[in-house]
């Protein structure tokens, strides 16, 4: 199902996808493999690992465990409210608390491809490696996509999620099988497939989130501290941009410091860097035209409900040359 690099993997084109006759093909391939066995699936409420989900609970039932790691750098309120909406959905979540493994593996890094391999490691060798081998399970099913295999294999970013592409043989370093159902599709492919899978709209339309969390929005080492306040502004900015119907929105935390003024004094101060994103499938974007109304609102409820903050930007580059995380 997944395998080799991206040459060998065959994408299905959006427009080529029958979302019906897919869900059919997964999940019948997915119970053939997994068998009598059990599988353990790592959700993170983002629209891939959403569809996986359900495309597992279709083929497995209760031979799926669905785990979220709650690894501390997510945005406010997430863990609650994944739970709660998959409980909805008849499907049970265990909430595995590994904040500390995460911030401990994190404390020192500031190279962007170590923090992602950090992430990567504690992710898959310390939590999942532990939690198959507790539960005799074989198989973890994950929601890596095209656009992800791509870009690792092209060497733009490391995402979190690829595995054997880079080269890591996940049966011998990790002690199971990897199984990628979505990897032939493109975002714009994942949703429709959820749709079909009768995930709610919020879920299935959501905008993407990337595997590292707010720590892909930290640049520099990432803290508890920092994370506190790059949640804080996230907040902010989704509460505004989410009417806007953009491909994505986010904010980053600046190193850097600026001279700014607080209650009259000088204050050497946090710099929040927002961006918004037009994009079909996240392999080129370019800024949304916000209006100004918009970006100076955004600026004055981040100063002042942003402790530390004085100065807020607004990116206008294209992907390419960015990209649409900051690491
Ligand atoms: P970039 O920053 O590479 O992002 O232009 C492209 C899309 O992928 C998301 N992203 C990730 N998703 N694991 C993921 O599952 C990752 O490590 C990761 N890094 C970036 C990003 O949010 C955008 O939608």
């Amino acid at each position: 199902m997944s395998g080799g690099n991206v040459v060998e993997i065959q994408e299905i084109k959006t427009e080529n996808l029958d979302a019906d006759v897919f869900v059919q093909q997964k999940t019948s391939e997915i119970a053939d493999i997994v068998g009598r066995g059990l599988a353990i699936n790592a959700l993170s409420g983002g629209v891939d690992s959403s569809v996986v989900t359900m495309l597992g609970h279709k083929a497995l039932g209760d031979r799926l465990r669905t785990c979220f790691v709650d690894n501390g750098i997510m945005r406010q309120g997430e863990p609650e409210r994944v739970v709660w909406l998959f409980k909805e959905l008849g499907v049970p979540v265990e909430v595995v608390d590994a904040k500390q493994q995460f911030f401990d593996a994190l404390r020192g890094l500031t190279d962007p491809e170590q923090k992602r391999e950090a992430i990567t490691r504690v992710f898959y060798k310390e939590v999942f490696g532990d939690l198959v081998r507790k539960s005799g399970a074989k198989y973890l099913l994950q929601g890596t996509n095209y656009t992800d295999v791509e870009e690792t294999v092209a060497g733009i970013k490391r995402q979190h999620n690829i595995l054997e592409q880079v080269g890591i043989n996940t049966q011998e370093q990790y002690g199971y099988t990897v199984i990628e159902p979505l990897v032939q599709l493109r975002k714009s492919g994942v949703r429709e497939v959820g749709r079909v899978l009768g995930l709610p709209e919020e879920m299935y339309n959501r905008p993407p989130f990337p595997g590292p969390a707010l720590a892909a929005r930290v640049i520099g080492e990432v803290t508890p501290e920092k994370i506190e306040i790059i949640r804080a502004a996230t907040r902010i900015v989704e509460e505004e941009l989410s009417s806007t119907g953009a491909f994505q929105y986010l904010a980053i935390l600046h190193q850097d410091r600026v001279t700014g003024i607080k209650d009259g004094k000088r204050d050497y101060g946090l710099q929040i860097e927002i961006r918004c994103w037009e994009s079909k499938d996240a392999k080129e974007g370019s800024p949304t035209r916000l209006p100004y109304e918009i970006l100076e609102k955004l600026a004055e409820s981040i100063t002042k409900r942003v402790p530390g903050v004085v100065s807020v930007t607004y990116n206008i580059t294209r992907k390419p040359p960015s990209t649409i995380e900051a690491i």
